[in-house]
């Protein structure tokens, strides 16, 4: 697996594959891989010649009061991860590489940026969607694959492809879970395990919403599975509710009813410190 840090070394190692007739899959990541990420990796290393995986902490989508400093990394033991996948190449620039001191572009979505993670971060998915044009532009695939785990964020770049005409396929890959239905998340590192095993109210409120939809025949209205999920987690005083939504699973528009097209979408802090997210199509 070949390592790159310069955006140059990539963007000429990418244009040789396609001079010669190679497919290109990227996998854009924040590093500290779990199963979630190799699972990424592996759909691209399935689907594409050559993979990229590109492993870069974004400064530019974090709030200064956010865990950029903190944010878990481990190089060495992502690189040996990535290798065991099968990747061909690792990019991990310095944040000077991707962002110079002349640096002044910015992309900005409009109504897919607002509401649920949005309306908690502001600027975040500006963030997002600038590192995710530039990783485009440097690493030049044919695929790209993202979690559906933020759901949000993918809607987000289904939106950019389209508006910016990217000659990209986006794959979304199902959320991975622990045993227990905890959504995987870097960030789980940062629960002890008194809040490890609180967390999994996420996916329990999850499996309820299904069951109510499921008991109501097919639709009922998504108030009924707000209060439902808004308790669950609240029953623990450690966990307090960012947004408990049900939006539509391509608009993201609020649904007043809940049927087969609506996703449930959550975020709680859990002590005031961690900030988990999960969600699932309801069908
Ligand atoms: O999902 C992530 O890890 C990040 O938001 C991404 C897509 C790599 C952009 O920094």
């Amino acid at each position: 697996m070949r390592i790159v840090r310069t955006t140059k070394e990539l963007q000429q190692q990418a244009n040789q594959w396609r001079s010669n007739g190679l497919t290109i899959g990227l996998v854009p990541t924040m590093g500290f891989f779990h199963e979630g990420h190799l699972s990424l990796m592996r759909e691209a290393r399935r689907k594409c010649d050559r993979v990229i995986t590109t492993l870069f902490v974004n400064p530019m989508q974090f709030g200064p009061n956010e865990d950029l400093d903190s944010y878990p990394r481990s190089f060495e033991r992502d690189q040996q991860m990535a290798e065991g996948e099968g990747v061909d190449l690792l990019f991990c620039p310095d944040p000077s590489e991707m962002y110079g001191e002349q640096f002044q572009t910015k992309i900005s979505l409009d109504k897919v940026s607002q509401g649920l993670c949005g309306a908690d971060r502001p600027g975040h998915f500006d963030g997002v969607a600038t590192v995710v044009t530039k990783l485009f532009n440097l690493a030049k695939p044919h695929k790209a694959v993202f979690g559906q785990k933020d759901f949000q964020q993918l809607a987000l770049i289904r939106q950019l492809v389209a508006d910016l005409n990217f000659d990209i396929e986006i794959i979304g890959h199902p959320i991975v879970r622990e045993e227990d239905g905890l959504a995987m998340s870097s960030r789980n590192k940062y629960l002890d395990a008194n809040e490890r095993k609180i967390a999994v109210c996420l996916s329990q409120a999850i499996g309820q919403a299904k069951k109510m939809l499921a008991d109501a025949g097919g639709s009922l209205p998504a108030q009924e599975i707000i209060t439902m999920a808004e308790s669950m987690i609240e029953q623990h005083p450690e966990c307090s509710v960012e947004y408990v939504s049900i939006v539509h699973q391509s608009t993201l528009r609020p649904m007043e009813i809940a049927d087969g097209e609506s996703v449930l979408a959550m975020a709680m802090k859990v002590n005031n410190k961690v900030r988990l997210i999960d969600n699932s199509p309801l069908c």
